[in-house]
C-alpha cells in the first residue's frame, strides 16, 4: 500500500454515504468526489478515499487495502462472524463510534401473527441478509431456523412467498410497517464507527489519522455545544453558574451604563432546552441567546 496518502473507505451509495462525506467536509478534508469513481482524490490533504460498497469495506480493511472504514457495526460484525466461522483473519480496531447511522437489526413478522417469545419462530424460515448475526442469536438461544440469504429488499420476501420471517436493518421502521410486518425482537442495535486496520502505521499515517480524529472530536463536541450570552444582575451570577455544572466557567464583562448588570458567555456542553431558557429568564436574565458552534479545539 502508498506509504505517503491514507486510503479511507466509505460507502459508494445508501444510509451512511451522505453523512461519510459530511464527516470529512466539516473534518476539512476537501474531496472532489466524481460519480461512478472508486478512488477519489483530496484537495488539500494527503488522504484518497474509496467509495464502495458498504458490504465491502469490513474486508478492505482487514486484508489491509485500505487504512480506515466508515461503517455500520452492523455490517462490521456480519464480516467478522463470517471470518470467524471461516477461520479466516480478523484483525482491526474500532477507532471511534461516530453519531450517525443509527439502526438496528430486527425480526419482523406479518402484523396479524401472534408473538410472545423467539420460540413461536422455531422452525421457520427467516429471510435476511445478517445470516451470521442470526445464527449466532438463535443458536445461543437454541431455538432452530431456515435461513432465506437476500442481498436486499428483504422486506417484501414474506408476500413473495420466500419467507415466514425476515430479519432486517430498522431504521424509522417505515418499511416494515409499508410491508404489513410488525418488529418483534431487536437482536443488534448499531451506528457508524472507524475501523483500521491493526497494522503498524507509518509515523507519517499516524499523524494524519491522529488530526482526522481530533477534528472529528472537535466536530461533535461543536455540534453538542451551545454559546450563551445573556445579561443578568451581578448578585445572581452564581445561581446562573449552578445551572451549567458541566460547563467551563463562563466569562463575564460589563454592561455599559448598567451598574448591577453584567454580561455572561457560557460555553454548555450539552443542548439547551427551553426550560433552561425559562429558568434563566426567572433568575432575571434578560437578552438571552443562544447560538451554535462550529469548530471546538481543546
Ligand atoms: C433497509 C432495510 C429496510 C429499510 C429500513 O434497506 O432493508 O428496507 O432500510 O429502514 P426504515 O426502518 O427506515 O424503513 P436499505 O435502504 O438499506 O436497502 P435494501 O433493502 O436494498 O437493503
Ligand atoms: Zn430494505
Amino acid at each position: 500500500m502508498y506509504d505517503n496518502k491514507l486510503r479511507i473507505a466509505i460507502q459508494k451509495s445508501g444510509r451512511l454515504s451522505k453523512d461519510s462525506r459530511r464527516l470529512l467536509y466539516n473534518c476539512g478534508i476537501k474531496i472532489n468526489f466524481q460519480k461512478n469513481k472508486l478512488i477519489s482524490f483530496s484537495e488539500n490533504m494527503p488522504i484518497d478515499v474509496m467509495c464502495v460498497r458498504d458490504d465491502d469495506i469490513p474486508g478492505l480493511v482487514i486484508d489491509g487495502i485500505v487504512d480506515l472504514g466508515i461503517v455500520g457495526r452492523n455490517v462490521l460484525e456480519e464480516e467478522v462472524l463470517k471470518r470467524k466461522f471461516k477461520s479466516e483473519k480478523i484483525s482491526f480496531k474500532i477507532l471511534k463510534h461516530l453519531d450517525f447511522g443509527i439502526c438496528r437489526l430486527s425480526i419482523g413478522i406479518p402484523a396479524e401473527k401472534k408473538y410472545h417469545d423467539i420460540n413461536c419462530l422455531n422452525g421457520l424460515r427467516i429471510a435476511t441478509s445478517y445470516p451470521y448475526i442470526l445464527k449466532k442469536y438463535f443458536n445461543n438461544k437454541n431455538v432452530s431456523f431456515k435461513i432465506c440469504k437476500l442481498n436486499g429488499s428483504v422486506e417484501v420476501a414474506i408476500r413473495a412467498g420466500l419467507a415466514d420471517a425476515i430479519f432486517d436493518l430498522v431504521s424509522t421502521g417505515e418499511a416494515l410497517v409499508s410491508n404489513g410486518l410488525k418488529e418483534v425482537k431487536v437482536i443488534h442495535n448499531s451506528s457508524a464507527c472507524i475501523i483500521h486496520n491493526k497494522n503498524n502505521f507509518s509515523d507519517f499515517k499516524k499523524n494524519i489519522i491522529e488530526t482526522f480524529i481530533s477534528r472529528i472530536n472537535g466536530t461533535i463536541k461543536a455540534r453538542e455545544s451551545k454559546y450563551i450570552m445573556l445579561h443578568i444582575s451581578s448578585n445572581k451570577v452564581d445561581n446562573v453558574v449552578k445551572l451549567f455544572i458541566d460547563s467551563e466557567k463562563p466569562t463575564i464583562s460589563k454592561l455599559l451604563g448598567r451598574k448591577n448588570m453584567v454580561v455572561m458567555h457560557i460555553v454548555s456542553r450539552e443542548s439547551i432546552f427551553w426550560e433552561t431558557m425559562e429558568k434563566l429568564k426567572n433568575l432575571g436574565a434578560r437578552s438571552i441567546l443562544v447560538l451554535p458552534i462550529e469548530k471546538m479545539l481543546e
